[in-house]
């Protein structure tokens, strides 16, 4: 295989989004309804065709997707030696200044040739500067923090991938979350929870234990079709070379205009103070309009009052610091939600794999996904009359 590169930038050209396991249907599925070509599904990712308008667009739309990246250059390599020659005739200067700044990510997989990603890195960034200082007698600078130029290179074997990454901060940083706590959900987890679920967006939706209310402003973007990454302050694509910021206003703009009208209700619980104000004041920086109820409620003291059908998000406290036996409270939550909240359909999200099976309930489905670092399972139960006692 020769060295491919792709260098026009108005044409389509592939781009991979980056995401977490078992997520890679849920992102290809996005990414079909967003008009994404060539959808194919990788190991935490999945890659596609689209030209720059797409690249902005997804960007500002996905929800699943941690980073999009724009492969510009692959090829095979024995030593250190092609790896360098490679890199060093890569026409850069297309892509930054002699005079700007870079930052190089590596990932090596199986490699007779790099032990280590950092040598990796370093031996990319000796290449591209020394292309520089031969050519223009000046070379880019290493900036750790607001580079102009994100470059990812994976390694696979003895084939290099070198990509630009377009994101920049991971996409889970939408922009609201200003209030934390310790065990907040990833917003791209909590997204493709909401989606995974199901959810038809004809029932209100319940997070009875909402933290810092990620669940229910995830969900309430997704009930508006509001695009996730609207807030966000800046993308990495802002100061690539191609940068267009007539055409991005013109995607933002069409892809503010696919905002929808929601008429269910979305409320949660937190038992703790401090959580409900957090959430509280989240959900005010996100500046959905919609209203999202917090209350300060025991959830194990609550019921739900009607017949109506209720969706119910739940990502209880999973470790050993809470004040009860987590046994003992998972089993509760099982109790509550059979006796007090008929008609619901509920998803559960837990790292505790031992805690969860004292729930008491047959789940309808088990999602195997991982929280942080954490293997964690996404559980299914319907709560219906006749739902019984069963073993999880
Ligand atoms: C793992 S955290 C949820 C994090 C949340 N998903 C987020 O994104 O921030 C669990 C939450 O359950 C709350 N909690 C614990 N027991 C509760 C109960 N009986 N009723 C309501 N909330 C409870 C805790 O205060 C904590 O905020």
């Amino acid at each position: 295989m020769g060295r491919k590169t792709n260098k026009n930038m108005s044409e389509n050209f592939k781009m991979i989004a980056k995401t977490f396991y078992g997520f890679e249907d849920i992102l290809s599925e996005e990414l079909l309804a967003l008009g994404a070509q060539k959808i194919n599904k990788g190991n935490r990712n999945v890659s596609f065709y689209g030209d720059k308008g797409f690249l902005y667009k997804s960007n500002l739309s996905l929800r699943t997707a941690l980073k999009i990246l724009k492969p510009v250059c692959e090829f095979r390599f024995k030593d250190i030696n092609e790896y360098y020659d490679n890199i060093y005739s890569f026409k850069w200067e297309d892509y930054i200044g002699p005079t700007g700044s870079f930052l190089i990510n590596s990932v090596v997989f199986h490699s007779n040739v790099f032990n280590n990603s950092k040598f990796t890195s370093l031996k990319a960034k000796d290449a591209i500067v020394d292309r520089f200082r031969d050519k223009f007698k000046k070379r880019p600078s290493i900036n750790s923090f607001n580079p102009e130029l994100r470059i990812e290179i994976h390694v696979n074997r003895n084939v290099c991938t070198i990509s630009l990454d377009s994101s920049g901060e991971s996409l889970h940083k939408r922009g609201y979350k200003k209030y934390n706590s310790a065990a907040p959900l990833n917003e791209v987890l909590a997204a493709g929870i909401v989606l995974m679920s199901k959810w038809d967006k004809k029932s209100d939706l319940l997070d009875p234990m909402c933290g810092t209310g990620t669940f229910l402003i995830e969900a309430a973007m997704i009930a508006k079709n509001i695009a996730p990454n609207l807030n966000r302050l800046s993308f990495a694509f802002e100061k690539w070379k191609d940068w267009d910021n007539e055409l991005f206003e013109i995607i933002e703009e069409s892809v503010r205009s696919k905002e929808i009208d929601f008429d269910y209700k979305l409320y949660g619980f937190d038992i703790s103070n401090a959580m409900v104000k957090k959430a509280q004041k989240n959900i005010e920086v996100a500046e959905i309009d919609i209203d999202i109820e917090i209350a300060k409620k025991d959830f194990l003291n609550s019921k739900k009052t009607d017949e109506d059908k209720l969706h119910i998000l739940i990502n209880p406290p999973y470790d050993k610091r809470i004040s009860i036996d987590v046994n003992v409270l998972y089993k509760k939550i099982g109790d509550t939600l059979k006796n007090n909240y008929l008609y619901s359909d509920v998803w559960i999200i837990t790292a505790n794999l031992e805690a969860i099976k004292s729930i008491g309930l047959r789940s309808n489905k088990k999602i195997k996904l991982y929280n942080s670092n954490l293997e964690s399972r996404l559980l299914n139960y319907a709560i219906y009359p006749g739902t019984k006692k069963n073993k999880n």
